[in-house]
This record gives C-alpha cells, structure tokens and sequence, in this order.
C-alpha cells in the first residue's frame, strides 16, 4: 500500500463538453468525486493524499471558469472542515494570499481546528505549484544554514511537510504528464495515469490503481 498518493483531477473539462454542459458543470461533478474519493482512500487504508485542485497556471483559464472553481471551493469549505471529524488533519498547499480575505480566513480555520489530528493527511494543492513551491523552499532555506542542509531539511520547508515523499501519483484524463505537481516529493513516485475522466473515476479505479501499484518493484536508484 502506498503512504502517500498524490492525485492530479484531470478530464473535468472533457466530460462537461461530452454531455453538451459548460465546463463548470464538470467540476461541479469533480468536487463530488474528490469528496468521495477521500473516503475511498481513508476505506482502503491510506494515510496520505494530496489533491491537484488548482494550479498557480489555472488562472490563465477564462474568468468565468475561475469564478465557478472558486463559488465552488468555497461551497465546498463546509464539507472539508466536516472532514476534520474523522481524525483528519486537513492543510492546503500553495500560496492562499490570491485568495479572497474570506477565503484564506477559513481556509486558515480548517488547518486550525485539525492540526492535532492524525488519523489522515489531507493536502489540497490551491494556487499550488511545484517550481513556485519549491523556490520558496530555497529562499527559507538561505535564511538559515544553507551549507549544512539536507534533504531532509529541504522538505521541512515545502507546502506538503510533514507528508512524506510521494509513492504513487494518479492522473486522471488520458494526459501523461505531472504538470508541475509535486515534483520534488515525486523523485521516485510511481506514475499511474488512466483514460477515465476525473468525474467518472470510482472506488474500482482507485482499487485498480492499488493493484498497480503493488506489482510496481520500487528500487529507489538501488538495485
Ligand atoms: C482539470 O480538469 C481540473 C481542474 C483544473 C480543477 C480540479 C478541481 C476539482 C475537481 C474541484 C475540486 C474541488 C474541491 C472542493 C477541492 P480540466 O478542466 O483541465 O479538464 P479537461 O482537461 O478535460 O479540460
């Protein structure tokens, strides 16, 4: 079983134009599968998960669509902050200062309430980017003993401390590619990608991505 699994939601587009609805409908029925799919990674015994919801790139989409992902991240607050119940400690990866001052306050609200919980790690990537997080590391980093540091120290500093490295990222909507997530934890990540659309994507595929994942031989550079 994987410890941490990061999850690219791609394909929300696609599946709105297939059946003729604006794109926002799409991601509509994508916050309902990441809530669920939540649960079915909690079910099947995994500890870590970091969610791809919206990229440092997302908003070069059109203004509509930004709006309608941020009516709906707000819409669904509620439900995460619910999720703290469940032993979960909730936190959200990337730089929320482009956020509304209603927004970040209640985002700050959820990482508040849950922070002593440690039944589930749940990481949401918002205005979140890997090369943005990474250099922010760096520059944390060179206020301290930047010639002694290590990896480890490295890590501490990125959006997703304390998760561990990524074992296994799972991208839905036929692209292969990590579109500039996680690509520091994901160094010797196993890589799943899957034609299934994300509001399509159901408990079976997460099983069969497991599945996957556990006939991988992980050699991390040995042999
Ligand atoms: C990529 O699909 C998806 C996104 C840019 C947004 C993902 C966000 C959600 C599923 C909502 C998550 C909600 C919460 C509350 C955390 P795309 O639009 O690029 O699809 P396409 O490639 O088919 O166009």
């Amino acid at each position: 079983m994987p410890a941490h699994v990061g999850i690219i939601m791609d394909g929300n587009g696609r599946w709105a134009k297939k059946r003729g609805l604006p794109r926002s409908a799409g991601h509509s029925a994508g916050a309902k599968v990441f809530r669920r799919s939540v649960e079915d990674f909690r079910a099947l015994g995994v500890k870590y998960l970091t969610y791809y919801a919206f990229s440092t790139e997302n908003w070069k989409r059109p203004a509509d669509e930004v709006d309608a992902l941020m009516r709906l991240l707000q819409s669904y607050l509620d439900d995460i902050r619910k999720m703290a119940q469940k032993n979960t400690r909730i936190f959200f990866a990337g730089d929320k200062s482009a956020f509304s001052d209603n927004i970040i306050d209640r985002l700050e609200e959820i990482e508040r309430v849950s922070e002593n919980n440690d039944g589930l790690y749940l990481c949401i990537g918002l205005n979140y980017g890997g090369r943005a997080e990474i250099l922010r590391a760096a520059k944390r980093l060179s206020a301290g003993d930047i010639q002694n540091a290590t990896e480890d120290d490295f890590e501490r500093l990125l959006y997703t401390s304390p998760m561990p490295s990524a074992d296994l990222i799972i991208r839905t909507g036929g692209e292969q590619r990590l579109s500039n997530f996680l690509i520091w934890q994901s160094a010797y990540a196993e890589l799943y990608f899957t034609d299934v659309l994300w509001p399509d994507f159901e408990k079976k595929d997460i099983i069969a991505a497991l599945d996957w994942f556990a006939g991988r031989q992980r050699r991390f550079g040995g042999v």
